[in-house]
């Protein structure tokens, strides 16, 4: 079987600054990967090469068995064209701390419009969809709200029905709570819980211990641009093994 996530000594710079510093891992199909570590450990700059939106400096990394962003030719990599990387991004849906809705389209609108325009799906199959993706992350009566009319948990589940759209065979989530009021949290953790046991592959980058714990099917944690530690998250959080992730853990838990 072929891992959805293969990374293999990624390194990523930006200028000087050397952020990741030789990443290996694996993302099995189906599983919830979670990644925590401090701030400016470099786990966002992971999950942006993941969808080619940030280039890596060096190493390999595959998304569902294929190279991303590049095609190799005997022992040489070529650059793909912007239209060739949009079409590998379209099976990677991608929700973000901040939710980016497009603020003058209702609930329903931001749901259907990356079909229409990317996949030049047509309306009425566009809504259907969208529609179901509403009810399923619990806002069918909120589908004609404009974002402004919706809570920060609200909006968040809008994103992550707007990310399903696109029916990926991979969801990246960066700290997809962490701008929520507390009460906000749960509702949004629920739709994430519901999307793991249908069998969708996540890679969560996340402050939310519980979750992991409960949800995740591995979990590592990076500092400092390195996997310091990985495992399952139940031995990793309840007996962590090097003092860096002792020293964060007894800050987060
Ligand atoms: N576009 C950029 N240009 C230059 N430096 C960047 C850029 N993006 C990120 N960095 C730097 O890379 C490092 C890792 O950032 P990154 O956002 O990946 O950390 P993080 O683990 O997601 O942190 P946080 O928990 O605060 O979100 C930081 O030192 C940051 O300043
Ligand atoms: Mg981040």
């Amino acid at each position: 079987m072929t891992a959805m996530v293969k990374a293999e000594g990624v390194h990523k710079s930006y200028g000087a600054a050397h952020i990741l510093k030789g990443i290996d891992l694996e993302v099995n199909n189906g599983e919830v990967f979670c990644l925590v570590g401090p701030s400016g450990s470099g786990k966002s700059t992971f999950l942006r090469c993941i969808n080619h939106l940030e280039k890596i400096n060096s190493g390999r990394l595959y998304v569902d068995g294929q190279l991303v962003g590049y095609r190799q030719k005997g022992d040489k990599l070529y650059e793909l064209k912007d239209s060739e990387v949009a079409v590998q991004r379209r099976d990677i849906g991608m929700v973000f701390q901040r939710f980016n809705l497009f603020p003058h389209m209702t609930a329903l609108g931001n749901v259907m419009e990356a079909p229409i325009q990317v996949k030049g799906e047509s309306k009425a199959v566009a809504r259907e969809r969208a529609e179901r993706l509403l009810d399923r992350v619990g806002l069918r009566d909120k589908m004609g709200n404009y974002p402004s009319q919706l809570s920060g948990g609200q909006q968040q589940r809008v994103a992550i029905a707007r990310a399903l759209a696109m029916e990926p065979k991979l969801m990246l989530f960066d700290e997809p709570t962490s701008a929520l009021d507390p009460e906000l949290v749960g509702d949004v953790l629920d739709v994430m819980r519901d999307l793991a046991e249908s069998g969708m592959t996540m890679v969560v980058v996340t402050h939310e211990m519980g979750f992991a714990r409960e949800v995740g099917d591995n979990l590592v944690f990076m500092d400092g641009g390195v996997v310091v530690e990985s495992g399952h998250p139940r031995d990793v959080l309840g007996n962590p093994q090097h003092d860096r992730t002792k020293a964060f853990l007894s800050k987060v838990l």
